[in-house]
């Protein structure tokens, strides 16, 4: 291959995007089309496994041909694909993936199965050529609120994660009681501009715990009391709740940074990096330890396929005769970055 870049289309089908992306190993995104299935969840307020399947299948072999045309490209043209093999909704999970091996099954290049949250962990690398490794990394979606020590590709340290929900999740399930609809993330951060941040008195579970994990479920369910009692204002919960939910994260990134060792960066990666106040509150607690920080773009942050063509990238840059991964793989519907990293007590315990 020499120096010339590497091209590699990225398929996404984890969740409720479906994702198709062209992505170079010098970082340009030479095309990319995402559709939501925010419509087709809406009346049931948060994602429904069968529906989200059939939509993925309906959808990507249109979008696929769409974004090699807009690239002007052909899959000969191409050096690897990139498909989300986990973690995720495992119908949605399969469709992507399936595409996928079809495709480099057909053109003869190598399939490379992406960890969605290593597109997730290495998305901030696409948008700034400068950031090196290790960083330390804080991971808020929809299914994951981790601190990892990201050394390298493939390479990764969980230092903490949730002890119940993730904190798009709480985001959503706010959003649900305000009656703000689905997805919550956004609304949820719109209506709190309106509101008193001080005004409703939250929880912040684990706060000053020795271990740096989270907790979120007290806090959800801090939020539905407030709101049954009746004498909140919605945008005063929605503030409060943000609040609670920013001094959750800066305490448990304090007491990670004293474990971690020294990091250059602080990076927020996945779809609650898009909430501005969440990444102020970062970006300061980033210049007390005089560490840079990055926030990718707001695109990258939510689920794409430009990151999971990337994560693509970034394998063939570490091995550049990576033959691809063997055909048969199975989708995986849980898939931890790190796997030497221990069972926390109460993880996976919903309330
Ligand atoms: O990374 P992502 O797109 O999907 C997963 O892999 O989970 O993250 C989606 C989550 C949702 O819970 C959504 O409500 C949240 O990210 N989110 C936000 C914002 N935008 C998206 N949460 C807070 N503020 C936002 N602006
Ligand atoms: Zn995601």
């Amino acid at each position: 291959m020499g120096s010339k870049a590497h091209i590699v289309l990225g398929i996404e089908s984890s969740c409720d995007e479906t994702a198709v992306a062209l992505v170079t190993s010098d970082r340009r995104i030479l095309a990319e089309r995402i559709a939501s299935q925010e419509k087709e969840h809406a009346p049931y307020g948060g994602v429904v496994p069968e529906i989200a399947a059939r939509a993925h299948a309906e959808r990507l072999a249109p979008m696929l041909e769409a974004v090699m045309e807009d690239a002007g490209l052909s899959l000969a043209q191409v050096d690897a694909v990139a498909a989300t093999a986990g973690p995720g909704l495992i119908g949605g999970v399969m469709v992507g993936l399936v595409s996928g091996k079809a495709l480099a099954m057909a053109s003869g290049k190598p399939l490379i199965a992406v960890n969605h949250l290593e597109g997730h962990a290495l998305s901030p690398r696409l948008a700034d050529e400068a950031l090196g490794f290790p960083y330390l990394l804080l991971l808020v979606s929809g299914g994951h609120c981790q601190i990892l020590s990201v050394e390298g590709v493939r390479q990764y340290r969980r230092l903490a994660t949730t002890i119940d929900d993730a904190l798009g999740e709480a985001f959503d399930k706010t959003a649900k009681i305000l009656g703000l609809g689905y997805p919550g993330g956004p609304a949820v951060e719109k209506l709190a501009l309106e509101g008193d941040p001080e005004a409703v008195p939250l929880p912040r579970p684990l706060k000053g715990s020795k271990e740096p994990h989270f907790s979120f479920a007290g806090l959800k369910s801090a939020v539905l009391r407030a709101y049954e009692s009746g004498e909140h204002k919605a945008a005063d919960i929605a503030a409060s709740f943000q609040q609670a939910a920013v001094d959750c994260l800066i305490d448990r990134l304090k007491e990670a940074l004293g474990n971690a060792g020294p990091h250059p960066a602080l990076v927020v990666a996945g779809g609650v990096a898009a909430n501005k106040a969440v990444r102020g509150a970062l970006e300061s607690l980033a210049s007390q330890h005089q560490m840079q920080f990055v926030a990718p773009p707001f695109k990258l942050c939510t689920d794409n396929a430009a990151m999971i063509a990337w994560a693509g990238c970034e394998r063939l840059m570490i091995d550049p005769d990576f033959a691809g991964d063997p055909l048969n793989l199975k989708a995986r519907p849980r898939w931890p970055l790190d796997p030497d990293a221990e069972a926390v007590r109460g993880a996976g315990v919903k309330a």
